[in-house]
């Protein structure tokens, strides 16, 4: 496993640019393969996620070309065959698959699939949109064959608004018969981005980025592009550590829309930043008001960013509270954060997080991927070293992290 050093105290000073969505990419690449014709994704994050599914394009014998941060797959040569656990559970996304290839073919045989240690992520709601548009689910173990003469429309309420669930279904039904409506589906701008481009190869989608979709299924995907937008939880975690460590840090390629509840949060806490068209400018400000946050769907404040912004909280003046209603168990970060000096107490929902408190250089664990962003911005304002073990969680879903921190001025390295 790699270890990333770093060596707290660097003022964070220039530009990090933001790349494309990882929860965006890694169901474009997946909804490629419904298209009839050869696609194209601009703006890929080079992140190991992606690297993932390319081996499941791969393996099912999709063509893949690569230019610069763009992949064109055509998918006209792939056979349908089972794709073993040992790729499915490198990922959750792995399970976009399962849907993509029930959508075009009818059948599937997959495993249930991987993702960050979190707390239980049953798929229950996908299963339910699939069974709701006339597929069979035969569960065996871990393994799900799942088939259907014909798939027609049909209508799907989320018990809660998946994410996963809201982008299997649409998957499912682009190219079923009849109508499907998704009620009850998840807002995030990654199932906005995904619809457009389904859109875009002829499927008719609309109210996707509200609480109902509607599908008409359509018998034909002709060839496509699609721009991944940019990584709204990347450019909050830089975001916070311009908060923590800034002097007019600019995060930028950013949509500001799409970080409204972290913009506003900081805002309420009093930090020094500006807001532009597609960027922000942070600088570290002093004196910061302890705050309380609830994770939420999205427009709510995401999950995703709740542990690197507890770090940001450990230097407020007083109490904060972090209220995790998404995940059961989304909470790997306190202990580490504590042992560098961080006075956190709480269960596994809520954290109560007492500050200002330095935080001091030690050895740390990335329990999953967000946990690791956590430890990063913890140990650039930790006095001295700070050694994040099992950084491959962080490679996950960052893009060039040391590259990115370096550039703006901090210290940081990775060692195998
Ligand atoms: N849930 C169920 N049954 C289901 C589906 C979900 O009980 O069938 C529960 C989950 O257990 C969880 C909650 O509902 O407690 C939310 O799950 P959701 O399906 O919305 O999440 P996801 O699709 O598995 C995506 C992102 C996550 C992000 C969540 C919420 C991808 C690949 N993953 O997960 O990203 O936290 O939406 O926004 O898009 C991350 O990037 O660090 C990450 C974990």
């Amino acid at each position: 496993m790699k270890k990333m050093i770093i060596e707290g105290g660097h003022e964070l000073t220039g530009t990090i640019s933001i790349g494309g969505a990882k929860n965006s990419a890694v169901a474009l690449v997946p909804a490629s393969i419904l298209c009839d014709e050869e696609v194209r994704i601009d703006n890929i994050p080079n992140i190991s996620d992606i690297a993932a599914l390319e081996e499941i394009l791969k393996y099912l014998g999709a063509d893949i070309q690569k230019e610069d941060n763009s992949l064109i797959i055509d998918g006209k040569n792939i056979v349908n065959k089972e794709i073993p656990e040992s790729i499915s559970k490198k990922l959750r996304a792995s399970y976009y698959f399962m849907s993509s290839l029930l959508g075009k073919y009818k059948k599937v045989e997959m495993y249930f699939p991987g993702g960050c240690n979190i707390g239980a992520r049953p798929i229950d709601q996908t299963l339910k949109g699939y069974r709701a548009l006339g597929a069979t689910v035969i569960e065996e173990g871990n393994k799900y064959t799942i088939f259907a003469d014909e798939l027609k429309g049909g209508r799907v309420y989320l018990d809660m608004p998946s994410v996963g669930a809201t982008v299997n279904t649409i998957l499912t039904a682009v190219k079923a018969s009849g109508k499907t409506i998704i009620e009850n589906a998840a807002k995030e701008p990654e199932i906005v981005n995904i619809a457009t481009f389904l859109n875009n190869m002829g499927a008719k989608i609309s109210g996707a980025g509200t609480s109902k979709i509607t599908i008409e299924g359509v018998s034909y995907l002709h060839k496509a592009t699609i721009e991944t937008i940019p990584d709204r939880i990347e450019a909050g975690t830089y975001i916070i550590a311009g908060a923590l460590a800034g002097n007019n840090l600019k995060v930028d390629n950013i949509i500001p829309e799409h970080i409204d509840a972290l913009v506003n949060k900081l805002k309420e806490m009093g930090v020094n930043m500006e807001v532009n068209d597609d960027n922000v400018i942070i600088s570290h400000t002093k004196d910061l008001k302890p705050i309380n946050i609830k994770t939420l769907g999205y427009p709510g404040f995401a999950t995703d960013l709740q542990q690197p912004f507890t770090t940001l909280l450990t230097q407020c003046q007083g109490q904060s509270l972090v209220e995790e209603t998404i995940y059961e168990s989304r909470m790997g970060h306190v202990p580490y954060l504590n042992s560098l000096g961080a006075n956190i107490t709480g269960t596994n929902r809520l954290a109560e997080i007492m500050g200002p408190t330095p935080l001091k250089g030690g050895t740390v664990v990335a329990t999953d991927l967000r946990a690791g962003a956590c430890m990063v911005l913890a140990g650039l304002i930790a006095e001295g070293t700070t050694v994040v073990e099992d950084v491959e969680h962080i490679l996950r879903g960052y893009e060039n992290i040391v590259e990115k921190l370096t550039n703006v001025g901090a210290k940081i390295t990775i060692e195998e």
